[in-house]
């Protein structure tokens, strides 16, 4: 059994995960309203959050497993990339667990547990398939032909996905994170009613969100406060239509060029209703079969840190004792 955590951002997690891979608890303590009020993730008060709640998430993580501490023969942890002194919390706590029962440590890298999310559970994803991660810092395509790596095919070149809905809800009043407000109130609204850019940078797998959050605040300024306000599902709609329509396009292309016939989806924004629905269509189109993991498995989670674990190799005790954790990835293209 694997008993994981993961403290990068400001959801204090803790996960266990046997080594076939079946998940037997993902407990997620989320901060979000903590930080609402700020508009985005206060680092500082994450920090301060994570450390009181990493005791008693990993205890609840370990009852809802039925699990003691005794069957535990590995602890997984993520080393980055992420906040430094979020990191830090988990990396400490799990350093501490592991010695004091002389277990292996596997450092685990947040953005490798997004892209092997989808090889957790009954019907884990087989390789070789393709990974859009589209999370709040990170949105990229990625080849996976061995689950212990990925190859990295196209990323943004500025704004992350998720970042592009956080910033577009706040240009529409809407609360933090703006993914899940700008999503509900797209439903309500004419995705056709605004003009937006799809931008495509390069003649690669990148992508580019900046322009569209700049054409967002242009057409908000045109419309005036009270016409901006009465026609937010109309704006919401219509900007979450072009995001989707970027990803989709790349994902699309990425699929053809890379022959490859199954899809998996991670990070927050993959809980996107309409980005599901679009890449089941795009897949559909290309033959190809979609993983898109339930949504807890999507948004960051420490059962995605133990799926990297069953791909890293463990530190024995007490080579651990000096690890790090890392605030940028630690190589660009793999993990
Ligand atoms: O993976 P995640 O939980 O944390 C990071 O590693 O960043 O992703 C959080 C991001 C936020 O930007 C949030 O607005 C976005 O995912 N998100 C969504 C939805 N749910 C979360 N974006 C669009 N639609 C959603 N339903
Ligand atoms: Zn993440």
């Amino acid at each position: 059994m694997i008993l994981a955590l993961e403290t990068s951002c400001d959801d204090t997690c803790a996960a266990v995960v046997t080594q076939a891979g079946e998940l037997r608890s993902n407990r997620i303590a989320s901060q979000g309203v903590l930080h609402e009020r700020y508009g985005g993730v206060v680092p500082e008060i994450a920090s301060r959050r994570h450390l009181e709640l990493i005791e008693a998430i990993t205890a609840d993580a370990l009852e809802v497993a039925e699990a003691k501490l005794d069957e535990v023969e590995a602890v997984a942890v993520t080393v980055g990339p992420g906040l430094i002194g979020a990191l830090l919390v988990g990396v400490s706590f799990a350093k501490g667990l592991a010695a004091a029962r002389g277990l292996p440590l596997a450092a685990c890298d947040h953005l490798h547990g997004h892209v092997v999310a989808g090889t957790l559970g009954p019907h884990p994803i087989q390789t070789p398939y393709l990974c859009l991660v589209a999370s709040g810092g990170h949105t990229f395509l990625a080849r996976v032909e061995d689950p212990a790596r990925y190859e990295i095919l196209g990323q943004t070149l500025d704004d992350a996905a998720g970042e592009a809905f956080d910033k577009g809800a706040r240009l529409l009043g809407l609360g933090y994170p703006g993914g899940p407000e700008v999503d509900r109130l797209a439903h309500a609204g004419d995705p056709r009613a605004f003009d937006l850019p799809r931008s495509a940078p390069g003649d690669g797998l990148d992508f580019s969100f900046s322009g569209l959050k700049t054409a967002l605040l242009h057409r908000v300024r045109d419309l005036g406060e009270t016409a901006a306000r009465e026609r937010s599902a109309d704006l919401a709609a219509s900007y979450q239509r072009a995001v989707v329509d970027a990803l989709a396009a790349r994902t699309a292309a990425a699929l053809a060029a890379e022959g490859l016939e199954r899809l998996a989806i991670g990070g927050g924004v993959a809980a996107n209703s309409e980005l599901r629905a679009r890449l089941q269509t795009v897949c559909d189109e290309h033959g190809a079969r979609l993983w898109a993991p339930p949504i807890e498995l999507c948004t960051d989670n420490a059962a995605m840190i133990a799926a990297a674990a069953r791909f890293t190799e463990p530190m024995p005790y007490p080579t651990y004792l000096s690890l790090d954790a890392a605030a940028r990835p630690r190589r660009a293209s793999s993990a």
